[in-house]
């Protein structure tokens, strides 16, 4: 479960440089600014943020522990952040209205199948979804080999090592016998619980709603079924960034999914300069992959992003502590962010900007 989470595709050169792109970058505070409690508010698509991050949608994380995607839905909210919750939660969207104090955000992948679409998307308008965000960077999935290597795969195959493995984590076993949140709940629909028998064939249908049939016709379509706000997650070109802005979403988040996809591409945050300029202000960029620090969050607002959505650091938090160690993560994000601001003598990131950046020439 650690390396599923952990880990990237292949060579993991993408998931490195993730890193490395936000190392590369160096801030330049400005002295003697008066800065005390600097202004984190944002807004995205015309939704308020108190912070500039959310979650970002990570799919089964009930594996690492039973609170799942409940826990940042509970967490993110209560410190003035957002969560993003992936279509394939273990926990549906009816769940989430009940147990959350306001409805998070939701994430779904192209149609590949309209008629599953269609009731996906009614029930995200009867439980008051906020903001979708459509994922277009999964034709298929990743070549993980950390879960090639550990046969984590769908359906799950059961080796004498992984069987050790989990002997030899009794609490984290135990929990997840009295509540195995390992199932894609949205593909069942509602509350209902998860049959043991129809595990297998639930998980068969979740991996089908990700296709490398759809097309831009399929952002079209999900254009004019959903009223509300529209992210595409997953653009690395300003071409891309610019034809889905010609589609009419809302907001573009440059994302290279966190390494776990196509292995090569280059780090978010060095492409980000590119698509900000290509789609100026008529939609709002925000950014993930490799975001660890308020530093990186910083840099990536003074390069024009709106938010930065962070996915392993609170789902390592998840494990380690369920919603408690989701709030403590965010709570770490939000105090690193404000010591970077008053560090850097700026009052509001709404004003960060190239100038706050070292180049050479300065
Ligand atoms: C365990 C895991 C599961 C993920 N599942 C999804 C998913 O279901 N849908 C999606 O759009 N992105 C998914 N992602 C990608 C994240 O939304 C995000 O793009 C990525 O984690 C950002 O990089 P970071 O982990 O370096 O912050 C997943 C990421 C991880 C680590």
């Amino acid at each position: 479960v650690f390396d599923h989470i952990d880990g990237g595709a292949e060579c993991e050169v993408t998931l490195t440089q993730n890193r490395e792109g936000f190392d590369d970058i160096s801030l330049l505070p400005r002295a003697l600014m008066h800065v005390t409690q600097p202004d984190l508010a944002t807004s995205v698509c015309g939704i308020r943020l108190g912070l500039p991050f959310i979650c970002a949608p990570t799919g089964l994380v009930g594996a690492a522990h039973p609170d799942g995607e409940l826990a940042a839905s509970i967490a993110a909210p209560e410190i003035g952040a957002k969560a993003l919750v992936s279509t394939h939660a273990t926990y549906s969207l009816e769940e989430l209205a009940l147990g959350a104090p306001e409805m998070p955000w939701f994430q779904l992948y192209p149609p590949a199948d309209r008629d599953f679409c269609t009731a996906l998307l009614e029930r995200a308008l009867v439980t008051k979804v906020p903001l979708l965000a459509v994922t277009v960077d999964v034709p298929v999935p990743g070549n993980r080999e950390r879960d090639v290597a550990h046969r984590y795969s769908i359906p799950p195959k059961v080796t004498p090592k992984n069987a050790w493995s989990v002997m030899s984590h009794p609490t984290w076993a135990l929990r997840l016998v009295r509540n195995p949140r390992i199932f894609p709940k949205n593909f069942v629909g509602g509350s209902d619980r998860v049959r043991y028998r129809e595990v297998i064939p639930l998980l068969r249908k979740s991996m089908g709603a990700m296709s490398p049939r759809v097309d831009w016709d399929d952002l079209d379509w999900l254009r004019s079924q959903w009223p509300g706000p529209l992210l595409v997650k997953g653009i690395l070109r300003s071409e891309d960034a610019r034809r889905a802005v010609d589609a009419g979403v809302d907001g573009i988040v440059v994302s290279n999914h966190g390494g776990r996809q196509l292995d090569g591409v280059p780090a978010s945050i060095r492409v980000l300069p590119s698509i900000v300029e290509s789609v100026g202000s008529d939609v709002d960029v925000l950014l993930d992959s490799g975001v660890r620090r308020g530093t990186d969050i910083v840099k990536a607002l003074c390069l024009g992003a709106k938010a930065c959505l962070v996915g392993r650091p609170w789902v390592y938090g998840l494990a380690a502590g369920g919603t408690e160690g989701v709030r403590a993560v965010l709570g770490v994000l939000r105090d690193e962010l404000v010591r970077t601001m008053v560090l850097l003598g700026c009052s509001s990131v709404k004003e960060l900007s190239p100038e706050y950046l070292w180049t050479s020439s300065k």
